[in-house]
């Protein structure tokens, strides 16, 4: 769902509402649980008027994200959370019963949580989508790296982690560092010999989070859907790494401050990447980023490396070019990094 679909809708408008929770289960394919929750939520008016309360995008992720944060172990519905049971049950009706009861018993209290955050999941799965691109890019000189929408700026480490790629046939192994990422390359192999080498890493982000604060580490992982544990296992070796790299965080809407932020950086070439943030910046916004990256164009060896989701695609769409909408799409990937297909031209 994008920024335009949820702030079209009427906020008493529930058919709306439901019919954007439909869309999010679409999207949370691999979580079988909020699936559930999410499909259960759109035919529960009740549940449906809380969801409605919440001004952020996208409200779902907010809703559960907040849930999540506050449960506890005693709580019925941790049962069907294995960061908290040991033996997690199957998703159930029971589940989405228990979560029902959580979440309309407090629902001031988990509305109020849900519209004081953001939609910030910091995914390093990510990298290695971007990875094979910068590479190829980058080739033996050291590249600048701006991240925009960086969050916690965790994916600035990209030439920190350690990527193992499978392909038909075939796997290789690159870097020594923590997290390991593990994507599956649905073309041939390999997709890239050698680490890029990063010159300078500045990340922009319009809120960024500061993975240090105890409480802002928890929101992240919050976002981690229940499932994943080893989505929980590499933000947490993510934010290790990234104590001992030097980011240069930025707080601006990239609209406003890339043009500036590039204007700092000392010469050399210079690779500007997004990975599912755009999504959550209107239409002017993304014209202006256009327009600055053509500007850098005009001066500066630059690749914009786009990994974005594009409406009625089921998966996330990676494009190289000037402008993301315009852009040629060189690959589609999944959300969280575990595939990438390359589009051969
Ligand atoms: C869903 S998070 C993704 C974070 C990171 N790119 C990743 O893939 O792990 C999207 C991020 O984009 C940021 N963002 C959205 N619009 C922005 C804008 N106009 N300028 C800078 N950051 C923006 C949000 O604050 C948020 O941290």
């Amino acid at each position: 769902m994008s920024l335009e679909d949820w702030t079209a809708r009427e906020p008493d408008d529930l058919e709306a509402v439901a019919a954007e929770a439909r869309r999010w289960a679409d999207s949370a394919a691999d979580s079988p649980l909020y699936r559930l929750f999410a499909l259960s939520i759109a035919e529960d008016p009740d549940m449906l008027a809380v969801l409605a309360r919440i001004p952020g995008v996208p409200p779902m992720n907010l809703l559960l994200g907040s849930v999540k944060l506050h449960l506890s172990a005693g709580d019925p519905l941790a049962a069907w959370y294995p960061h908290l049971a040991p033996r997690p049950l199957a998703p159930s009706r029971e589940a989405y019963l228990a979560l029902r009861s959580h979440v309309l018993e407090t629902a001031d209290a988990v509305v109020a949580q849900a519209s004081g955050r953001r939609t910030q999941t910091n995914e390093t799965g990510r990298a290695a989508v971007l990875l094979p691109w910068v590479a190829a890019f980058a080739g033996d000189e050291p590249v600048h790296a701006i991240d925009v929408g960086a969050s916690a700026g965790l994916n600035l480490g990209l030439d920190r982690f350690s990527y193992r790629y499978t392909w038909e046939g075939g796997a290789t192994t690159l870097g020594r560092g923590a997290p390991t990422l593990e994507c599956e390359w649905r073309g041939d192999g390999p997709p890239l010999s050698a680490l890029p080498m990063l010159a300078s890493r500045t990340g922009i982000d319009i809120h960024p989070v500061d993975a240090a604060d105890p409480d802002q580490a928890a929101w992240l992982e919050a976002l981690v859907w229940p499932e994943h544990q080893d989505r929980l296992e590499r933000l947490r070796a993510a934010i290790e790494t990234r104590r001992d790299i030097d980011v240069a965080m930025i707080a601006g809407d990239a609209a406003q401050v890339l043009a500036e932020v590039e204007a700092g950086l000392p010469p050399g070439p210079l690779v500007i990447w997004h990975t599912v943030a755009l999504y959550q910046a209107p239409p002017e916004v993304q014209e202006r980023i256009d327009a600055a990256v053509v500007g850098i164009a005009r001066h500066r060896r630059v690749l914009r490396l786009g990994m974005e989701p594009v409406r009625g695609l089921p998966d996330v769409q990676v494009r190289v070019g000037p402008s993301f909408d315009a852009a040629r799409t060189v690959a589609t990937a999944h959300a969280h990094g575990r595939w990438v297909e390359p589009a051969y031209p």
